[in-house]
């Protein structure tokens, strides 16, 4: 089956306006689909939408500035497709641009992560699911970390949120494989997006590149569940193979880059 016809015609992108997220509209709008793309400023996202009209006239491009932590992100949303057939989500939206203990910080923040990474997340995968597992076709990718493998301290509710987040994507995988709709979680390493340059200052330019990213989760998307990006396996392999008390303290280390 040719890919408009597998996942198309419209693909929603949650976080569809930097990085992996424009990688995506530009990859997916060359391979057929209309594309609807969500996220928070203005600017960046009505770039990524021209550049895409620009590149593909004959496709149709919305957008929604939202911000997907809201209770009603999910609605506009789906308020903004109604009346088109969703057959891909990829839920891209998701990093922390902030860290430090738990117990420093306010509860805000990492409760709007958590809505984020999960509420919204399976809001929108319940709302676009339900029809793509009555056509017998479709395609969902979330967007996890490597922070997944093992609580990392000092972004404690990102890597809660990012466990969550695969391990819902893995049961999902099995529930709609024999309905025809592909869910993979995509664990992404260091990638050189716009935020995790302003997240982590000195981080520019390094890591996997989004267009990179993109063509291996497309790759991948027909088999699932968990595709982790360069060196993901091997680290998972490691992390494994300590004990458990071991291995956040390894994170911890690891993570030392990024907090001095
Ligand atoms: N970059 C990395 O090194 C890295 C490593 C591991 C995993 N990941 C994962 O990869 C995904 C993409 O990361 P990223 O570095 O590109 O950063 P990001 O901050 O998740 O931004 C990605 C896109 O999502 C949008 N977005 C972010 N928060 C949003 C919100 N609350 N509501 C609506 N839209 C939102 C952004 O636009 P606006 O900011 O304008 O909203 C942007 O278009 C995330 O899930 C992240 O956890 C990234």
């Amino acid at each position: 089956m040719e890919f408009a016809d597998r996942y198309g015609p419209m693909a929603v992108i949650a976080g569809g306006s930097e990085g992996v997220g424009a990688a995506y509209a530009m990859e997916l709008a060359e391979r057929g689909l209309d594309l609807a793309l969500i996220a928070r400023n203005p600017g960046p996202l009505d770039a990524t939408a021209d550049q895409v009209r620009k590149a593909f006239p004959e496709r149709s491009v919305l957008t929604l500035t939202v911000d997907l932590s809201a209770p009603d992100a999910a609605d506009r949303v789906v308020a903004l497709t109604a009346g088109n057939e969703v057959g891909l989500l990829i839920y891209n939206a998701g990093a922390s641009s902030r860290s430090g203990n738990f117990l420093d910080g306010d509860l805000e923040f990492p409760q709007s992560l958590l809505a984020v990474n999960a509420a919204t997340m399976m809001a929108l995968v319940h709302a676009y699911g339900r029809p793509m597992k009555a056509r017998g076709r479709g395609g969902i990718v979330v967007m996890s970390s490597m922070a997944y493998l093992v609580g990392n301290p000092g972004l404690a509710a990102y890597s809660g949120s990012k466990a969550f987040s695969t391990l819902f994507c893995e049961a999902l995988w099995h529930e709609l494989r024999p309905h025809g709709v592909h869910v993979l979680s995509h664990v992404l390493g260091m990638t050189d997006t716009p935020a995790n340059a302003r997240n982590y200052p000195g981080m520019g330019g390094m890591g996997d590149k989004p267009e990179d990213i993109v063509q291996q989760a497309l790759a991948a998307l027909d088999k699932g569940p968990v595709l982790r990006a360069t060196g993901g396996d091997e680290t998972a392999q490691y992390l494994g193979s300590l004990s458990r008390d071991a291995a956040v303290a390894t994170m911890y280390e690891m993570g030392a880059a990024f907090r001095d």
